[in-house]
């Protein structure tokens, strides 16, 4: 594997009156990355979390790495914000409208690292342009906006396409999975050439089985 294999819980699917005991549960299962779904009732149907909770998170665990995931139609009006609360990493979607390049610019010069998502429905190619410099490229197994959907396998040609390109290109980011992610198809995931694995309803139902298969799929 180019990269370590690291697994993301979703706090999305932790305990909402409780989403500090979610990331201590995170800590606990010696887990680093934790995975900040952001939701803007617009890109996608439902509303999550702001950067107060993710500032309050960080003050409190500020060893964990923050993996911020905007589903957002504006994203550029909110790097800053996310990066001064405490953003370790910040993936923005290929399909609004908004100048990408530019914003990825931002992203960086705040010093976070860099990613790009893009959904189901969407084509590797609006992802290609922007691979020689992102740190991850993050595949949407689910239409976005909701936990505990099913997995849908249009992402493991994706995932497998991704490796092959950064191998050719001679490039080093990481390949996230994002949605529906089971102790069943983790290891599938893996062997495709995911390296960082998103979970939420799983995690906080059957953590150690998805743990523990996601271990035992490293090559
Ligand atoms: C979906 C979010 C996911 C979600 C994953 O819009 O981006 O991160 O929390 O949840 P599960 O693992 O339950 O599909
Ligand atoms: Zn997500």
């Amino acid at each position: 594997m180019v990269n370590s294999l690291e697994i993301a819980p979703s706090i999305l699917g932790g305990d909402h009156s409780a989403l500090g005991e979610s990331v201590a549960q995170i800590k606990n299962a010696g887990l680093k990355w934790v995975h900040f779904d952001v939701m803007d009732g617009h890109f996608v149907p439902n509303l999550s979390f702001g950067p107060g909770l993710l500032k309050a998170l960080k003050k409190k665990f500020p060893d964990m790495f923050y993996d911020v995931h905007l589903m957002l139609d504006n994203p550029h009006l909110y790097i800053d914000a996310f990066a001064d609360a405490g953003a370790d990493l910040i993936a923005i979607h290929a399909e609004p409208d908004y100048p990408i390049a530019s914003t990825l610019d931002n992203i960086h010069s705040a010093g976070k690292k860099l990613g790009i998502v893009f959904n189901p429905k969407t084509e590797i190619g609006a992802v290609i342009p922007y691979l020689p410099r992102v740190d991850l490229v993050l595949v949407m197994s689910v239409q976005p906006g909701f936990g505990g959907q099913k997995f849908n396998p249009v992402a493991l040609e994706k995932i497998e396409r991704l490796a092959k390109l950064r191998d050719e290109l001679k490039l080093s980011y990481r390949i996230e999975v994002d949605g529906g992610i089971t102790a069943e198809n983790v290891a599938e995931c893996i062997s495709r050439g995911c390296d960082t694995v998103v979970a939420g309803t799983e995690f906080f139902k059957n953590g150690e089985a998805l743990i523990s298969a996601a271990n035992s799929a490293i090559k």
